[in-house]
C-alpha cells in the first residue's frame, strides 16, 4: 500500500516507517521536523517536509504520491506541558488533525490508523483498561486525542472514513536505527538509562507513596517495534470497518523503582536515584488489555520482557551518543 505517515520522523513514526517498508509499503513521511528528525527517516521513505496546517502542500502529497492510507502521528504529546499551554494541544491535535481529514475528504482517502493514548481513559476505574471502559481525560493532552476520535467517529459516519484509532500505553526502546530523542527528555527509560551513562546526575522518581507495591507508579511498557507491527496490522481492518485498540503488554506492569532496577543490570552501571514529589496528573497505575486486538488482528507482542526493551533502549542510546544531533 503506499501509506502516508504524518509525524513520521518522530520516535515512533520513524519506526512504524521502518516496519511499512520492511512489508514492502510504500511510504511517504510528512513530518514538519518541528520536533522530529531528518536523520530518523529511512533512505527508502520519501520525504516532505511541510507542516498539517498546509493543506495545500497536504493535498498536493495525497495526491502526488497516489496515497492509499495514512498513519496520522503527527502530535505534541505532553501531558504536563498541555496543562500549561492547552491553546497549543487543541490546536495542534485537534485543528491539523481536522485539517487532513479535509485534505483526505477532498482526494478521496478513506482509510486512516490514529496514534491515540491511555491519557484519553484518565484516572482508570479498573485494572487492566479495555477499551469499553469510561473515557475521562484528566488534561488537555488526553482531551485533544479523545475529541480527534470522536470527530473519526461522525466523519465515517457521513463520509465513509474507515479508521483505527490506537490507545498507547507506554512506548519504549528502539531499533538499530530508530530511537527516542526528545528535547526536554520528560519519558523514564531514557532518563534512567541517561543517568546510567553520566550525562544526567540522576533520575528522580515522582513520589514514593502511591497505592502500589513499592509505592511508586506502575507503567504498561511496550516495545516501539510491537506498537509499530500493530500499526500494520491495523491497515488491514480499514476496507471494511473501524475500531478502537489498546496497545501494552498487560500483565502486572512495571514500577518505577523496577524499571531503575531492570536498567541497573542491563547497563551493569550505577543509577544515582532522588525520590522527589509526585508529578500532577500522574495515575498510580495504568495497564492496558490488549484482548481485543489480539483476539481481531492476531496482534501479539514479541518483546514483553522488560529487560529486552531497555537493552534495545541502553544499544541504540549508545550507538548515538547525542541522539540525532548533527545527523541531517
Ligand atoms: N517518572 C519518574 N521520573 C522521571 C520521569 C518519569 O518517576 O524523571 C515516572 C512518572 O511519574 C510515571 C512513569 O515514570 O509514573 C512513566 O512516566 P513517563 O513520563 O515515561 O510516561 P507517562 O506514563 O507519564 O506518559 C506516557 C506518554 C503519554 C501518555 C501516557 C499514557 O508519554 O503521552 O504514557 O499512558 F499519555
Amino acid at each position: 500500500m503506499r501509506v502516508l505517515v504524518t509525524g513520521g520522523a518522530g520516535y515512533i513514526g520513524s519506526v512504524v516507517t521502518e516496519e511499512l517498508i520492511k512489508d514492502g509499503h510504500e511510504a511517504v513521511v510528512y513530518d514538519s521536523l518541528y520536533k522530529g528528525h531528518r536523520a530518523a527517516v529511512i533512505e527508502e521513505a520519501k520525504f516532505v517536509e511541510a507542516d498539517l496546517m498546509d493543506g495545500a502542500t497536504l493535498k498536493a502529497t495525497l495526491e502526488e504520491h497516489a496515497i492509499e492510507a495514512v498513519i496520522h502521528m503527527a502530535a505534541d504529546s505532553l501531558v504536563g506541558e498541555s496543562v500549561e499551554q492547552p491553546a497549543k494541544y487543541y490546536r495542534n491535535n485537534m485543528v491539523a488533525g481536522l485539517n487532513l481529514l479535509d485534505a483526505m475528504r477532498e482526494t478521496s482517502v478513506t482509510r486512516l490508523v490514529f496514534s491515540s493514548t491511555a491519557a484519553t481513559y484518565g484516572e482508570p476505574l479498573k485494572q487492566p483498561i479495555e477499551e469499553t471502559d469510561a473515557t475521562a481525560p484528566t488534561n488537555p493532552y488526553g482531551e485533544s486525542k479523545l475529541a480527534f476520535e470522536r470527530a473519526l467517529k461522525w466523519y465515517e459516519n457521513a463520509y465513509g472514513l474507515h479508521y483505527a484509532s490506537l490507545r498507547y500505553f507506554n512506548a519504549a526502546g528502539a531499533t538499530e536505527h530508530c530511537g527516542e530523542s526528545h528535547d526536554p527528555e520528560t519519558h523514564l527509560i531514557p532518563i534512567v538509562l541517561e543517568a546510567a551513562a553520566g550525562t544526567r546526575s540522576s533520575v528522580t522518581i515522582y513520589g514514593d507513596d502511591y497505592p502500589t507495591r513499592d509505592g511508586t507508579c506502575v507503567r504498561d511498557y511496550i516495545h516501539v517495534v510491537d506498537l509499530a507491527r500493530a500499526h500494520i496490522l491495523s491497515l488491514n481492518i480499514l476496507d471494511e470497518r473501524s475500531a478502537i485498540y489498546n496497545l501494552g503488554c498487560g500483565g502486572d506492569g512495571y514500577s518505577v523503582r523496577e524499571v531503575i532496577e531492570a536498567a541497573r543490570e542491563v547497563t551493569g552501571l550505577n543509577i544515582p536515584v532522588e525520590t522527589g514529589a509526585r508529578r500532577p496528573g500522574d495515575p498510580a497505575v495504568l495497564i492496558a488489555s490488549s484482548d481485543k486486538i489480539k483476539s481481531e488482528l492476531g496482534w501479539q507482542p514479541a518483546m514483553q520482557d522488560l529487560k529486552v526493551i531497555i537493552q534495545s533502549a541502553w544499544a541504540w542510546m549508545q550507538a548515538h551518543p547525542k541522539g540525532y544531533e548533527g545527523k541531517r
